[in-house]
């Protein structure tokens, strides 16, 4: 790669603990707590290279907050996939769009089905007490938020129902369950919406047949309702089964199917009802909620699903590659009405992708005023996410914080205690500096969208996904 941020597409130097990064400026006095990065560690696999932005072998980050005081650890997921990878020197598990190579008599024996990969990289969350890798294969490993050493396979029975899920689980405020939709691939496909209780006990609330099951990376939640907004890239299962190609290459965009919301009561199981609409495509659900008549679902959406081609390396190399831009759009569902159509606004032209709020206490809300996402800049279109973008809900204004040369990944809103504004709090954003070839940690004021301080890395973190903030003390 010849682009200035090909560093976040390489391979992480090592695995480290430090007791001290040096701290730019002033961190709140009041943020404790530890911030859990996940992502790819590492793009390469001795000769052997990923394809695409998704794949590669799950690497935490933990930086923790003790006063002025910020550690830091890093460790590879001990996956299969990574173990694999580690004695041959080859890639082992298939995954989102890179599948190991196959053997000329495997390829004529039609030997397919290649294991899939548990390397959990995409998400993290706490779930019945457990901190939890997530993958969109359904297999989590649990792991030590103090030394980042796996300690095994979250063991729970809905694995035997699906072979896809999303890895944004959605979580009840008042009781803390976490729903999750698990695809089954079969003859009839299902979609499996399920809850954990505090306790770990699992309970089914609902399947959903689909014929050509689609490619769902979240789903939405409101204080009723649970929504499976289904876009039209969709899978036929026989093709899965026989894994021909890389799994997200098994999917095709049929946007004469449209893009329908299913609503499914969430403490009965029942399906309230289907809804149709225009064809569009999303990653990120943001928020929902009831409002009258209708039920507000926002997302992140884009009008096609090319935005997975444009994460291909080969694409990503390309200084010229301009990525498709995804909008905080609004879709109004008329859940009590005899129409049967929603309908689509944009709240903001401006891109914004990895969409963040203040989930803990506003998810659900109708009241909820701001998201932050990573953007890009309009003078500076060509490349990767190059800005961190304020939206304000429901017209969409923005605040941008953008630096040249720095390439920062999603920002997790954690708010200040007992604020009283939505949005009194820090942004934490692990940054790439494409000069000096090293990361840090930006700290903005969620409110103005201004540094307060950066915390040093003393090398590149590679480009990751999602992360959480953990309030709780971490000796680190
Ligand atoms: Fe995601």
């Amino acid at each position: 790669m010849t682009v200035p941020y090909a560093v976040g597409f390489t391979m992480t130097p090592g695995e480290v603990a430090m007791d001290a990064l040096a701290v730019q400026g002033n961190l709140p006095s009041w943020l404790a707590g530890t911030l859990i990065r996940n992502g790819p560690g590492a793009f390469q696999i001795g000769s052997q290279s990923y394809r695409h932005w998704f794949d590669g072998l799950a690497m935490l980050h933990r930086f923790t907050f003790q006063g002025s005081r910020v550690s830091y650890a890093n460790r590879y997921l001990q996956s299969k996939s990574y173990l694999g990878a580690k004695e041959t020197g080859t890639i082992t598990h298939a995954e989102f769009a890179t599948d190991p190579p196959r053997t000329r008599f495997e390829r004529v024996m039609a030997v397919l089905s290649p294991h899939v990969t548990d390397s959990a990289k995409v998400n993290v969350a706490k779930i019945a007490g457990r901190y939890l890798a997530l993958a969109e294969t359904p297999i989590q490993l649990e792991f030590d938020v103090q030394t980042l050493q796996t300690v095994g396979r979250f063991n729970y029975e809905q694995r035997a129902v699906g072979q896809m899920t999303t890895v944004h689980p959605q979580f009840d405020p008042a009781n803390k369950w976490a729903y999750n939709v698990v695809t089954r691939y079969h003859a009839v496909s299902h979609y499996n919406l399920y809850r954990i209780a505090e306790s770990g006990q699992m309970q089914r609330l609902a399947a959903v047949r689909a014929m050509q099951p689609a490619y769902m990376h979240s789903f939405g939640m409101s204080e009723r309702y649970l929504i499976l907004t289904e876009f039209p890239l969709v899978v036929n299962s026989i093709d899965l089964l026989l894994w021909r190609k890389p799994y997200i290459e098994n999917f095709r965009w049929e946007p004469e199917r449209g893009t329908p919301f299913t609503i499914i009561d969430r403490l009965t199981g029942e399906v309230v009802g289907r809804f149709d609409c225009d064809p569009f495509f999303a990653f990120h659900h943001v928020n929902a909620f009831e409002q009258q008549d209708e039920l507000i679902v926002d997302l992140v959406s884009y009008d096609d699903a090319s935005i997975i081609q444009s994460y291909y390396l080969q694409r990503l190399s390309d200084p010229a590659n301009e990525l498709p831009i995804g909008t905080l759009r609004r879709y109004r569902v008329p859940i009590r009405t005899k129409h049967s159509r929603v309908k689509e606004e944009i709240i903001s032209e401006a891109c914004l992708e990895l969409p963040r709020f203040d989930y803990e206490r506003y998810n659900t809300r109708r009241d909820y005023r701001y998201v932050y996402g990573c953007g890009i800049h309009p003078e500076h279109r060509a490349g990767f996410y190059n800005q961190i973008v304020k939206g304000r809900i429901p017209n969409g204004n923005l605040q941008t914080w953008h630096e040249a040369g720095c390439y920062p990944g999603e920002p997790v809103f954690v708010g200040r205690p007992d604020r009283n504004d939505e949005d009194d709090g820090v942004l934490l954003s692990v940054v790439l500096d494409a000069v000096s070839g090293t990361s840090f940690l930006l700290v903005l004021d969620a409110q103005a969208l201004e540094e307060i301080a950066r915390v040093e890395v003393p090398h590149p973190i590679l480009f990751g996904y999602h992360g959480e903030f953990f309030g709780e003390p971490v000796n680190g």
